[in-house]
């Protein structure tokens, strides 16, 4: 089993497949744990975790639903199952990088499951978001996630192939959380990632192809000292040796992971 989708071991995981298959809760009070349960819910409790181990599906796409920031986010096999170390920094509003007052405007690239774009228009409730995406599939999901949290006033769900619908749209912040997975990384994934679209982690030989892209044209999209924000998980090392020159900040995260980058525009257009 592996377990790289929300949960890091296989006791959350069975929790959640249970308390799903017992229409509990994800956060029930333990006291309910000693609750005599129907034969017909051990039943569908025992198929949600059979499933899991033997079709090695990701237990997100098993209840249908994921938490990200807080929020929770339907997701089904059209998404990537939200799991970005960037939530964290949506939550601190993208201090100390930026006064999250002046932001007004900001682009989600990839947006899949919509994730990101509506912890962003949570976080900074003065802010518009676009999220793009050049799944249509991806962005139905979006649709479903933008409408059940009463988002879509803020948030602009977009087709698009990178910037290229957006015309001479300008944003305080874009972020984006790209395809980045190698060919040699892709052919070695655990089998729970072959159940994820292969759009939302492919991005050529070396992984770079998303982010080569987003690098060379995110400062013609960004306001004057506007942020560029992307994750690049592993691929963070081919990402230093491909730009030398540029003055990537790694930023840091107190839950986990990393692999994600910020540049300002300025730093971009040098
Ligand atoms: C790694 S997933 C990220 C999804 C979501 N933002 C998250 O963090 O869970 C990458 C997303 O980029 C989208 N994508 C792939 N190629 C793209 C392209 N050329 N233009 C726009 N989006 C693209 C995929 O459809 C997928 O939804």
């Amino acid at each position: 089993m592996f377990f790289g989708h929300g949960t890091d071991n296989a006791y959350d995981e069975a929790a959640a497949l249970v308390l799903h298959a017992l229409r509990l809760p994800a956060a029930a009070n333990r006291a309910r744990y000693g609750r005599r349960v129907s034969r017909a819910a051990a039943q569908r409790a025992q198929q949600l975790l059979t499933r899991r181990i033997r079709e090695r599906i990701p237990a997100a796409y098993l209840t249908g639903a994921t938490w990200f920031a807080g929020v929770r986010i339907a997701v089904d096999p059209r998404v990537l199952i939200p799991r970005s170390p960037i939530a964290e920094l949506i939550e601190r509003r993208f201090a100390p990088w930026i006064d999250a007052a002046r932001v007004r405007r900001v682009l989600d690239v990839g947006t899949g499951s919509g994730c990101i774009a509506i912890a962003c228009a949570r976080a900074l409730p003065r802010a518009h978001i676009d999220a793009l995406d050049i799944s249509s599939q991806a962005l139905e999901v979006a649709r479903g996630n933008v409408r059940r949290q009463r988002l879509a006033r803020r948030v602009r769900l977009i087709e698009s192939d990178h910037f290229g619908a957006l015309g001479a749209a300008t944003y305080d912040i874009i972020v984006a959380n790209p395809p980045y997975v190698g060919v040699r990384e892709l052919a070695g994934l655990p089998p729970e990632y072959r159940h994820e679209p292969r759009l939302a982690l492919a991005a050529g030989r070396s992984g770079l192809d998303s982010v080569r892209i987003i690098l060379t044209h995110a400062a013609q999209h960004l306001e004057p000292r506007g942020l560029l924000i992307v994750e690049v998980g592993n691929t963070e090392r081919a990402v230093r040796r491909a730009w030398p020159q540029l003055p990537f900040v790694w930023l840091e995260f107190e839950r986990g992971g990393g692999g994600v980058f910020l540049l300002t525009r300025e730093q971009l257009q040098e």
